[in-house]
């Protein structure tokens, strides 16, 4: 299914035509688009290039593998991501490499690197869903992650799907409007809460 952003101005067709989707099709990614997906995450901005996202990846072709990080969602996400071909989790180093102090922009460079990787994804017909609904202990167990990296989001990844065989609440949710708020609630100029003029 398609599930173009009904934008106030005329957005990249990229941005536009990125979506979240619970229903995925039943149809693998091949393992050069999902290397592609990754390389267009590192070469995303971070702070002082550390690159501090890192990742673990699960594919359905390893049906064992792909159950194991399932594992790892809440119940409410495992019901639809389960049937995406690829599961990822995000993962940020908590500190700086070069000086061992905290990293605050973790978060935020992780971030970046999954917007680069949804992008990518979206240009392949692939779509991405994240995800903050993750067992954090659980999956810092089952993959043995170390202290000072952070569990911080999972991804679905895969070729967008028919919502009619999602489940009804969920393909209710698929179908739904896709709304924003105005950008005067979030774009301010003199103060913060006051709407930037735009002459
Ligand atoms: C950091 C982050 C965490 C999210 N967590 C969940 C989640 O746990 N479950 C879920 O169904 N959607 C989750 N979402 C998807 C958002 O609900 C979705 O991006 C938002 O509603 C906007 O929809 P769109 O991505 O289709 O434009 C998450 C998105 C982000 C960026």
């Amino acid at each position: 299914m398609e599930n173009p952003a009904n934008t106030d101005l005329p957005i990249h067709e990229l941005l536009r035509r990125r979506y979240s989707p619970r229903a995925f099709a039943p149809r693998a990614v091949d393992e050069g688009a999902l290397t592609l997906l990754f390389e267009a995450a590192r070469w995303a901005a971070s702070c002082m290039n550390e690159q501090p996202w890192r990742f673990i990846v699960a594919t359905q072709e390893e049906p064992e593998a792909h159950a194991r990080l399932a594992s790892c969602l809440v119940e409410g996400n495992r019901r639809w991501a389960s049937a995406a071909p690829v599961l990822v989790l995000g993962l940020g180093v908590e500190t700086f490499a070069r000086n061992g102090k905290a990293n605050p922009h973790t978060w935020h460079d992780l971030g970046l690197a999954l917007g680069n990787l949804s992008l990518q994804a979206t240009a392949l017909g692939l779509a991405v869903h994240m995800m903050a609904g993750v067992e954090r202990e659980r999956a810092r167990e089952v993959y043995a992650i170390p202290e000072g990296v952070s569990v911080i989001t999972a991804i679905a990844i895969g070729y967008p799907g028919d919502p009619a065989l999602l489940p009804e609440d969920l393909e209710a949710r698929e179908r739904a409007p896709r709304v924003r708020r105005p950008l005067d609630e979030v774009v301010f100029g003199e103060r913060f809460g006051e709407p930037r003029s735009r002459r």
